[in-house]
């Protein structure tokens, strides 16, 4: 087998073995896809300051997000459609985290529902919530996550309706595939996943379908935010979810200072610096470009997190020294999933944690809480040349 040093070995296998719908689902981001790509390339802008004869010894990334700790501050973001990347995608993520020491956050457009992963994991996970037009199933599925033990309720802010993602419409993604020529051509050559998923029932939206009525496709996440999703979501319906749910809160989506600022006035345990990974605002900043705006209005109010980009332990070590006190791999743990299973979500986290270890480390740094600004070079005009008014 091929020797796996970084991400992109990852993904590499990925893309061989997983059907296109589901590699371009998760390799796309909305419209010209300017976004996506500068969520990863503005990492790369900045550059990491050398120190030496610094004892090493004793080093931990150990850390905490919204008071759990966490063995170093990555955690698996929600992403939609992660059971059809490999059989029983979700079961298997949240399993690699449980045992790393890392939070699984499950995505209300999972394969695997909320009590399938609670019955196959043995510690808690986090639980993102996207609302529905039909309130009283958004009001049962936080019950849901609640009974689950589910130790935060991540709410996503910035999907209400759906930037276009043009593959995924070419594609006719959908979970289970509709076997169109095109996809059984491709299907023809991935033997390895058609085989674990003819072996498993989870292939459709566990967490909605049966629960939610009405919807022309139930198979389509398209039609499911069209159809269902709650366009009127506001502030003030984010403080009753907060009310309803009454344990620790994560909002994601945050990508201006206005924004942060309501989010903590609502009392949110943190926030997540989001563009949605690229797939909705087109032409929005990259997260780790706004970032440091963020932290300066809000950072020692609430928790700032912030996800988008990251591939790497350095980013990980260049989002903490901006100031993020956690960050999330959506991608990054995908490519390793769809490549070898729950063992590829390992191997992705081992990955990340080596390069955030040893890089903080030949920064002359041993702990997490002891990253700051010092340890970064940042391009002067890093927060942007572009003028808002
Ligand atoms: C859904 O959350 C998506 O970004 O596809």
């Amino acid at each position: 087998m091929a020797v796996i040093t970084e991400i992109n070995d990852l993904k590499r296998i990925y893309r061989r073995r997983v059907p296109k719908m589901f590699f371009d689902y998760t390799e796309s981001g909305s419209w010209t896809e300017q976004t996506f790509r500068d969520n990863s390339g503005d990492f790369s802008e900045i550059r990491l300051r050398q120190r030496v004869a610094v004892d090493m010894t004793g080093r931990s990334t150990a850390s905490s997000m919204v008071g759990q700790d966490v063995a170093m501050p990555v955690a698996l973001a929600p992403v939609g459609l992660t059971g059809m990347q490999s059989a029983d995608g979700e079961i298997k993520a949240a399993r690699a985290a449980e045992s790393f020491g890392v939070p699984y956050t499950l995505s209300t457009m999972s394969i695997c529902s909320i009590e399938d992963v609670a019955q196959h994991t043995t510690k808690p996970f986090w639980f993102q919530l996207y609302t529905m037009k039909d309130t009283d199933y958004t009001s049962r599925l936080i019950e849901r996550a609640k009974a689950a033990k589910c130790s935060a309720l991540v709410i996503t802010l910035d999907l209400q309706i759906l930037g276009q993602r043009h593959k995924d419409l070419k594609n006719g993604l959908s979970a289970p595939p509709k076997l169109t020529i095109p996809t059984l051509l491709n299907l023809s050559t991935k033997w390895g996943w058609g085989l674990e998923m003819l072996g498993t029932k989870r292939r459709n939206f566990g967490n909605v379908v049966g629960h939610v009525k009405d919807v022309s496709d139930a198979s389509s996440l398209g039609s499911w935010t069209n159809e269902q999703f709650d366009p009127s979501l506001d502030w003030s319906k984010v403080g009753k979810l907060m009310e309803q749910w009454d344990g620790k809160v994560i909002l994601k989506g945050i990508m201006d200072v206005e924004d942060a600022k309501k989010a903590r006035d609502l009392g949110a345990d943190a926030i997540i610096v989001s563009n949605h990974g690229g797939r909705q605002l087109d032409g929005a900043l990259s997260a780790i470009r706004v970032l440091p705006s963020i932290v300066e209005a809000v950072g020692d109010q609430v928790e700032v997190h912030i996800d988008g980009g990251i591939r790497s332990g350095q980013d990980v070590l260049k989002a903490m020294a901006m100031g993020a006190k956690g960050t999330y791999i959506g991608r990054a743990y995908v490519y390793g999933l769809g490549a070898l299973g729950q063992e590829g979500v390992t191997k992705a986290l081992n990955v990340i944690h080596k390069e955030l270890d040893v890089s903080m480390a030949l920064c002359g740094r041993r702990s997490i809480d002891e990253l700051d600004r010092e340890i970064l070079y940042i391009p002067v005009d890093f927060e942007g040349r572009w003028q808002r008014r």
